[in-house]
């Protein structure tokens, strides 16, 4: 593992209506070590998205303290934390221009080759290719229609065309089908030494080969470790797994 992207929760709680409030998140730590890939896994509203979302700060922590590199993040610029990561929203948000142009919206300054190489990871190299125009495609309103997997694969690709420390998945390979899915997490750990990889799942088939997998039930950690740990610890897991 690379030396960059360290992440530790210490004793996190989280209330989007502040001290006080409904709290979203209980008591959460964890660390997830320089190139290490953490999935988290847990019923909808158990608070995956609001977790992650705390590391880029897009809602500070309302107890604890959360390090990224042994640094508070609340002493980082959110501008300068957001450097060092690429996040992949729930919700795949292109915009009507070409293929290169969205991919390009991760770092502007891409050349075309390494727009490639985003999208070979991210598995979209070969149906962008596909289509008549390429990389030059349109995106929507007169454009291809892509289906819902191919959006979520320019959307990570759009990610790591960033280089980041740290990527962080929110569901995004939901519309991915398992075997391409695990291609992409191939190209994902081959690349660049010491990739910190956070990865919202709704399928255990998702998390299952991650170094550690966090299991989030309403706002609280019920298990952490391997898949095989938590298939002989962790009764949450082991429903998820069933269900
Ligand atoms: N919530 C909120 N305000 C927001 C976002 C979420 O009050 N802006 C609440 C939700 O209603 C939920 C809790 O926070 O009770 C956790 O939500 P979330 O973190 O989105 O849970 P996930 O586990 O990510 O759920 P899903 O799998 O459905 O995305």
């Amino acid at each position: 593992p690379g030396k960059k992207g360290r992440i530790d929760f210490e004793q996190v709680s989280f209330s989007y209506d502040g001290e006080g409030g409904q709290p979203v998140l209980k008591q959460i730590s964890f660390t997830c070590l320089p190139g290490e890939t953490v999935g988290i896994i847990g019923s909808t509203g158990a608070g995956k998205s609001s977790l992650v979302g705390l590391i880029p700060r897009f809602y500070d922590v309302t107890e604890g303290t959360i390090r990224v590199d042994g640094m508070d993040v609340r002493d980082i610029e959110p501008k300068r934390l957001r450097e060092k990561m690429a996040i992949v929203p729930q919700k795949t948000m292109l915009f009507t221009g070409t293929v290169l142009e969205n991919i390009r919206w991760g770092k502007a300054e891409a050349t075309h080759e390494e727009v490639e190489q985003a999208a070979r990871m991210a598995q979209a190299h070969e149906f962008i290719s596909a289509t008549p125009d390429g990389y030059e495609t349109r995106v929507g309103q007169g454009g291809v229609n892509f289906s819902g997997g191919q959006k979520q694969r320019i959307s990570i690709a759009r990610a790591l065309v960033k280089k980041p420390e740290i990527l962080i998945l929110d569901d995004s390979t939901s519309a991915v089908d398992v075997a391409t899915e695990g291609k992409i997490k191939d190209a994902l750990r081959a690349y660049a030494a010491g990739l910190t990889c956070i990865l919202i799942a709704q399928r255990i088939t998702s998390v299952m080969d991650a170094d550690k997998i966090i299991v989030l039930d309403n706002g609280e950690v019920v298990g952490i470790g391997t898949h095989d740990e938590l298939m002989t610890s962790c009764q949450v897991y082991q429903e998820i797994f069933q269900s």
